[in-house]
């Protein structure tokens, strides 16, 4: 049994803006939803529902034309960068029914990052997609995945990236520091750009680095902030910082980075995954000094997805099986995963209400006429 789904009134990352060629027809599947994008002459991306009004053809299977509009691969019906239907081939000089219209989906572009709504296109303006100027912003440098497909619900990997007490043993060998997950956490939550977040601070003092991080970061005893923030559903945000002790407050003396993750829902079992390593441009690692701190990070950061998402799929799997007898026990350190998943199941229990509320009224209308 699974008992997540996903969150429909959210943003979520369709892709890096570089994934967003000019005139390159995408499609997308996300929460369950056809969406077909495409970057116009103009440059900006436009999304729309991936069936073509005539006979359900997705549209990703076509191609854009040399006036800009996109032709659909079975019967060439053209639709512009609004969705509207402009040509019918099969009759050139008869009227185009208004009905030939797609429906559009919200979307932005913001900070190196394109983002859908694939909830009620109304609730999108009260939201705004959190802010990653690491991505696009000269003074840092950023180094980003392809999308991973997961199988496995998004939530599982919230909650992994919310959770550092699997890294040992789950990382044991490369980032498994065990007296990091010791640190206790600080929990806080609340309202940004019109979501809920919930965010974890492991505060330290005087603490050795194991040598991957003495690696990255240079020095050898810091004082340390480590911060990890579901800054919405379709996000998460870690960030490090560490300075000799005494000087965290110094901005010139601080090291560590800023680290992105997007989980968008394919559907209930199936997610995309994709990160950013950041760090501070000018900064290089301690182990050479030739190669800056994000690519030193960006070489160790497949491996750790690489186990983390194993983990993840097996988790799945395990979702099969009747819960008959079987619970899950939170510890101490998963206080953060157990508010999360409380903010989930509120969010989408509202959201199922407001459907049959939706589908009610729909239904009254009907008998009314
Ligand atoms: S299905 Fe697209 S034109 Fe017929
Ligand atoms: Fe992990």
């Amino acid at each position: 049994m699974i008992p997540y789904h996903y969150i429909l009134n959210a943003w979520y990352v369709a892709g890096f803006s570089d994934e967003f060629g000019t005139n390159e027809l995408k499609g997308h599947k996300i929460c369950e939803k056809p969406i077909v994008t495409w970057r116009t002459e103009q440059g900006n991306v436009v999304a729309f529902d991936n069936r073509c009004r005539h006979k359900r053809m997705p549209l990703s299977e076509g191609r854009i034309m040399p006036d800009g509009t996109l032709e659909c691969a079975y019967h060439g019906l053209c639709y512009n960068s609004s969705g509207r239907c402009v040509a019918v081939p099969a009759h050139p000089n008869g009227n185009i029914p208004s009905q030939l219209q797609l429906s559009a989906y919200p979307i932005r572009e913001q900070d190196g990052l394109v983002w859908i709504w694939p909830g009620d296109p109304e609730k999108a303006e009260e939201v705004t997609p959190h802010p990653t100027p690491e991505l696009s912003s000269s003074t840092w440098e950023s180094i980003h995945s392809e999308p991973m497909e997961v199988r496995a619900n998004y939530l599982l990997l919230i909650e992994n990236l919310m959770d550092i007490t699997h890294f040992y043993p789950l990382h044991d060998g490369n980032i498994g520091d065990i007296g990091n997950s010791r640190i206790p956490i600080q929990l806080e939550e609340g309202q940004a750009h019109g979501t809920n977040y919930v965010k974890t601070t492991r505060e330290t003092s005087n603490y050795r680095q194991p040598p991957f991080l003495e690696d990255w970061f240079v020095y050898d005893v810091v004082d340390r902030e480590h911060t990890h923030c579901m800054t919405s559903p379709g996000l998460t945000r870690v960030e490090m910082r560490v300075a000799p002790p005494g000087r965290i407050k110094e901005k010139d003396a601080v090291r560590g980075y800023t680290l992105f993750h997007a989980h968008t829902p394919i559907d209930d079992r199936h997610h995309l995954w994709r990160w950013a390593v950041n760090c501070k441009a000018d900064h290089m690692s301690k182990g050479d000094p030739d190669v800056s701190a994000t690519k030193r990070v960006a070489q160790m950061f497949p491996t750790v997805v690489a186990q983390d998402l194993w983990a993840l799929e097996k988790q799945q799997e395990m979702f099969d099986f009747d819960d008959e007898g079987y619970f899950e026990v939170f510890l101490k350190p998963d206080k953060a995963l157990r508010r999360i998943r409380q903010l989930f199941s509120r969010a989408q229990q509202q959201e199922q209400v407001a459907l049959q509320q939706k589908r009610g009224a729909k239904l009254r209308l009907k008998s009314v006429n």
